[in-house]
């Protein structure tokens, strides 16, 4: 067994003189360890390797993220006024007609020409395109009773049109819509939220359907399709 594996009771114990035992020191002090072969390059082949893929994770997590921040970049505002406007009207047609097409349609049918002699047509319709608040009061209350559209008599049948109950708002983007649609052509083009809730309050009194008299007391300058 080499001095360098024994304890130093066991160096005392064989009997070993002072200074035989710093020499022994000193020799010892002079024994390099052998390097360990591979042992430097193998951590810092992890290092760089861990080091390349922190770094591409970062650069993908920050293109994915919208480089950190929480909320998206803001369009340029680029649009001229005559843009923005064709857009808010463009929208305000599509969220007519999807009002149209989830109320309306499964009796007006999907292009506005009902069907004969049960449900009137609302394409070419003097009730639609003259005074906007014709139509909003027959969407808020219904209509019942003989009436003549086109020419053509309905409501003989029996066949009512009840309320339809949404909002002020959803009644201005259908009426806009379907006063501007399938060939029609009202004026005025757009009717808002207000003139809609103006018309609610004014007859919020009337529990049911209209009937034809008493509208043309009303809208006595309406044409009535005959
Ligand atoms: C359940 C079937 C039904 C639904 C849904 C319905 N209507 Fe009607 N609508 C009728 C009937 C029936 C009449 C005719 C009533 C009568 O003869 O008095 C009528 C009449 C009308 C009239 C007057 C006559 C005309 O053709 O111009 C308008 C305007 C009208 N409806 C618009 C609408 C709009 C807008 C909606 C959706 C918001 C709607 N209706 C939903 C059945 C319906």
């Amino acid at each position: 067994m080499s001095v360098e594996k024994q304890s130093s009771e066991e160096i005392r114990a064989s009997g070993m003189k002072d200074d035989a035992l710093v020499e022994e020191h000193v020799r010892l002090h002079q024994i390099k360890h052998e390097p360990t072969k591979g042992f430097l390059q193998a951590p810092l082949i992890f290092v760089f390797v861990f080091g390349c893929l922190i770094f591409l994770c970062s650069i993908q997590l920050a293109h994915t993220t919208n480089d950190f921040k929480l909320h998206p970049p803001q369009e340029a505002d680029t649009e001229t006024p005559e843009q923005k406007e064709a857009n808010r009207w463009a929208k305000k047609l599509s969220a007519g007609k999807k009002v149209f097409l989830a109320n309306c349609s499964s009796c007006h049918k999907p292009n506005g020409v009902g069907e004969p002699g049960v449900y009137p047509p609302l394409a070419g319709s003097d009730w639609v395109s003259t005074d906007p608040a014709l139509i909003t009061n027959i969407i808020l209350k219904g209509l019942k009773g003989e009436i003549k559209v086109n020419g053509e008599t309905y409501g003989t049948t029996g066949i009512v049109m009840n309320p339809i109950a949404i909002s002020d708002r959803q009644i201005a983007n259908v009426v806009t819509y379907v006063r501007q649609t399938w060939g029609n052509e009202a004026d005025p083009i757009e009717i808002f939220e207000d003139d809609v809730a103006s018309v609610r309050e004014d007859y919020s009194d009337k529990q049911d359907q209209w009937v034809f008299e008493q509208l043309k007391e009303i809208y006595p300058e309406a044409l009535f399709g005959d």
